[in-house]
């Protein structure tokens, strides 16, 4: 079996992607710090992540990094590991740079300096910023981040397409060769500081991750949870007589130029993440390009659908309030994902029907009774 290290494995959408990539043939090596979180997110996570090779370890750590890829001679890696809060990151800019920049930058030279040739990296749509104008997004839109988040991510796909140019330029430096043996050979051992990320990477624009696979026990486990599903599902298990008290979902801005006046997004089912991963690993192995790829479902819900969705599986109404809009939220989010059907034959298989139900399983067995 392939073995692959899953930086941030433990998480929401790497722990749905080890369990698909396992299925497939892979051996995934979990690399995750598990904390610093709440208890109950650090449980989940522990307990997800033990189902494969566990490496509990911060991705910054270059030593260990370094000493666990010789033990674990990986032929790929993917890197799911970073803080995801766009609210945190504009009140802490300095936490969001050493974790999602100088950690992340330090894992790229880890797996260059140890030979691992091929990387997958998650990037958000948080790198176009407000993107006014645009009814879908391609990866060529204007790139304008609106918050530490997204610049922070920017910075890494930065340094990740910078690899190879320096890579084919560095003298006697060869990291494009097509053999897969290991050990790397001496060119790349001997790299030194020239070898700064792996030279073949693929760089996932994610747009909104959705959904679980309750069947395998897997789900969404943020603390805090700024997502709107598990939001909308938190507040009817709190409504419930089971739950703590009144909770209501609050819709930030309803004049937008949209059909309802809230925002539109693009929610796209985990395991279809999970589903391109493994085809942009195939494509890396397969001797693919570096790229950056969009992946979303390439259609739109408005806030007041998705609730309205929410309603028709679980029967309850949400509770909602219509608040004042947030600052950078554009009115319209949604990917255009032309480019992961023609590079990676990859398109999404399921809808937000499956999302919410899916969703809804996950959370009823996981946190009890109560949606
Ligand atoms: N969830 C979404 O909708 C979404 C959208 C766009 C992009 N993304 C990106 O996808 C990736 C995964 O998101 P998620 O929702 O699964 O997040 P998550 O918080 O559930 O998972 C992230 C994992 O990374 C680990 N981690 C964080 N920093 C680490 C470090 N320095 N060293 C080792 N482990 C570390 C955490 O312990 C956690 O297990 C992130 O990079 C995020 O920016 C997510």
């Amino acid at each position: 079996m392939d073995t692959i290290v899953v930086a941030g494995g433990a998480g929401y959408i790497g722990s749905h992607f080890c369990h698909l990539a396992a299925e497939r043939g892979f051996a995934p090596v979990v690399v995750d710090r598990i904390g610093p979180g709440t208890d109950r997110v650090e449980a989940y996570r522990r307990a997800v992540g033990g189902r494969f090779a566990l490496e509990v370890c911060d991705i910054g750590d270059e030593a260990r990094v370094g000493a666990l890829i010789a033990r674990h001679r990986p032929i790929a890696a993917v890197c799911f590991a970073a803080l995801i809060e766009v609210g945190e990151s504009v009140a802490n800019p300095g936490l969001y740079w050493d974790s999602n920049y100088l950690r992340a930058a330090r894992f790229f030279r880890a797996l260059a300096v140890g030979g691992v040739r091929h990387l997958v990296f998650s990037s958000t749509a948080a790198v176009y910023g407000s993107a006014t104008g645009a009814v879908s997004l391609a990866e060529g839109h204007r790139l304008d981040p609106a918050s530490p988040y997204g610049l922070t991510k920017l910075a890494c796909e930065l340094t990740l397409q910078g690899a190879s140019a320096a890579h084919n330029v560095a003298p006697g430096v060869q990291l494009d060769h097509a053999s897969s043996d290991w050990p790397p050979p001496p060119s790349i051992a001997a790299a030194g500081p020239a070898a700064f990320a792996p030279p073949s990477s693929l760089i996932f624009r994610y747009f909104n991750a959705a959904g679980a696979h309750p069947a395998a026990g897997l789900g969404e486990v943020h603390d805090p949870e700024s997502h709107l599903i598990p939001r909308a599902i938190a507040t009817l298990r709190r409504a419930s007589p089971a739950g703590e008290g009144e909770a209501v979902l609050t819709i930030n801005g309803e004049d937008y130029a949209t059909p309802d006046g809230t925002c539109m997004r693009d929610y796209v089912h985990v395991l279809d993440l999970a589903e391109a991963h493994v085809a942009g690993l195939e494509y890396l192995l397969a001797g693919g390009g570096n790229d950056v790829v969009n992946l979303g479902s390439g259609s739109g819900y408005s806030i007041r659908q998705v609730v309205a969705a929410i309603e028709t599986v679980t029967g309850q109404p949400v509770p909602v309030r219509i608040g004042p809009r947030r600052a950078g939220d554009p009115a319209h989010l949604v990917a255009d994902i032309t480019k992961a059907q023609r590079v990676l034959g990859w398109r999404p298989r399921r809808g937000l029907a499956d999302i919410i139900a899916s969703a809804v399983d996950f959370h009823r067995h996981h946190d009890g009774p109560g949606a």
